[in-house]
């Protein structure tokens, strides 16, 4: 199975502490995500999950701890070293729209237009495109625009487009939030086969239990700050601690 712990990790994060004001949001988190594994996050809303997840594409500057992507720290990188990490991580937020103006074809191409270091000039997309477009199952979208997609559609392409890059790490935050049950299954048996299509490694923040049963490899629980408690699903719901017991009533 994807869970073997013998695998090297591919991101290490140490004593993190984040506080915004007053707010101390990360107060020595620790998570460790191994080659090939889902590792699911779960915390309440406002627990400091999307935090953690921008330290760690530099989108928010920790106040210390340490955090490695692929042996790389990331606070000691240059902006060019950090931006061709950057190539190997993808990410899906909620917010990760596409650009209204674009056909699906020409959103997909735009991340390969910009990272031409990874890829070199590629005289034709087609192939990519159509590749990224079948991994989601949506190879016959290619020349619509945005506004004839459906929400779970638009989250599909949205995704083909992060997987056209072929990063070797994809960051969830809460990609099944605001889609009804049927497409959030839809999404989470997406994810699952995209890990086996391509050997991704994930970390997916999500509160869903249904898509974190569904989805995890082995789960961490974000509670007051710090990697409060982790283990396979199975684990984490048989705990008798209240607390955890809290996020699977
Ligand atoms: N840029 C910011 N400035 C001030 N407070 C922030 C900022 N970003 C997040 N916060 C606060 O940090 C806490 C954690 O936020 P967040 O990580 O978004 O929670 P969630 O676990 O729901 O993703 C919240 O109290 C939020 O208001
Ligand atoms: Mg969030």
């Amino acid at each position: 199975m994807t869970n073997d712990s013998s695998k090297a990790p591919i991101i290490v994060i140490k004593d993190l502490h984040k506080t915004f004001g007053t707010n101390k949001v990360l107060d020595g988190f620790n998570l460790v995500l191994n080659e090939g594994e889902n590792l699911v996050v779960m915390g309440k809303s406002g627990s400091g999950k999307s935090v953690m997840i921008k330290c760690l594409i530099g989108l928010e500057t920790p106040d210390s701890g340490t955090i490695s992507v692929m042996n790389k720290e990331i606070n000691t990188l240059e902006q060019v070293a950090i931006d061709e990490l950057r190539t190997e991580i993808g990410f899906l937020f909620q917010g990760s729209a596409l650009y209204d103006s674009m056909s699906v074809r020409e959103n997909l191409e735009f991340p390969l237009r910009r990272h031409t270091k990874k890829f070199g000039k590629i005289k034709d997309t087609t192939p990519l495109v159509i590749e990224a477009l079948e991994s989601v199952g949506l190879a016959n979208a290619i020349n619509l625009m945005p506004n004839e997609l459906s929400g779970g559609m638009k989250r599909r392409i949205a995704l083909a487009r992060t997987l056209i890059l072929k990063p070797k790490i994809i960051l969830y935050d809460e990609p099944t939030t605001g889609l009804d049950p049927i497409t959030s299954k839809e999404i989470i048996l997406l994810m699952k086969s995209i890990q086996e299509k391509y050997n991704t490694s994930s970390i997916i923040i999500t509160h869903d239990v249904d898509c974190a049963k569904a989805i995890a490899n082995r789960m961490i629980l974000l509670i007051d700050g710090i990697n409060y408690i982790e283990g396979t699903f199975e684990e984490l719901n048989a705990s008798n601690d209240p607390k955890v017991q809290a996020f699977f009533k």
